[in-house]
């Protein structure tokens, strides 16, 4: 790829496994609601905001609870997938994402995560990568989540380039809308077959470096 200068990485299913956690966590509230939900479901709310995924979860069920109960049950989600989180280290970052971070950072990429999560400095902290990216957007800093280009457009300013020049890595198809939205180049992570939208689909991370 010409003229990249910046990688801005999606962090849930791209960077660590806690879109496994997400799933348990909304199946553990989707059950004790008597609400069906399983991986198909799961695959819309990767990419999107806790509140708006709460209403997919709930689907024709979302008129029967006030605007409290919802920010109760999302708060209880929040609870149950915070209990996942807690248990994990730097031991959970793989060897495969840490080498390819290192090697694409010597290489001379400025990096960034460009996240929905509201968790994600907690997730970064854990992982050990606290102080590793050149810039973190998170879910706390924005108002649109994916697929509004928000959240990278403000990777792309805290690192002082421009869309043209960074490319996004993405496991969800609302993330790869977001970046071609906000007209940075995206590649897909494990979305092959579904997602016509990505300039370059690869299976694991470590193939960036073939790209790179
Ligand atoms: C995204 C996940 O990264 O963050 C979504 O893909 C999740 O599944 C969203 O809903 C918000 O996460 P959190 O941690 O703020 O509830
Ligand atoms: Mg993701």
């Amino acid at each position: 790829m010409n003229d990249i200068y910046a990688i801005i990485f999606d962090l849930d299913g791209v960077i660590c496994t806690t879109d496994k956690y997400h799933y348990l966590a909304w199946k553990a509230l989707a059950d004790s609601l008597g609400l069906p939900f399983d991986e198909k479901v799961n695959g819309l709310l990767r990419g999107v905001s806790r509140m708006e995924s709460l209403e997919i979860v709930l689907g024709e069920h979302s008129a029967d609870y006030s605007q409290e109960q919802k920010t109760a049950l999302a708060a209880r989600k929040n609870e149950i997938y915070k209990s996942y989180l807690s248990a994990m280290t730097p031991g959970d970052l793989s060897k495969e994402v840490r080498s390819t971070l290192y090697t694409l950072r010597q290489r001379g990429y400025l990096l960034a995560i460009g996240s929905s999560s509201k968790n994600t400095r907690q997730i970064l902290r854990q992982l050990g990568l606290g102080e590793f990216f050149d810039a973190v957007a998170d879910g706390t800093m924005i108002t649109r989540s994916k697929p509004d280009p928000e959240v990278f457009l403000l990777a792309a300013s805290m690192l002082g380039v421009r869309p043209e020049n960074a490319v996004v890595i993405e496991d969800a198809e609302s993330g790869v809308r977001a970046a071609k939205a906000g007209r940075f180049r995206a590649i897909g992570i494990r979305t092959e077959g579904n997602d016509p939208n990505s300039d370059i689909t690869i299976r694991h991370l470590k193939n960036l470096t073939e790209i790179l």
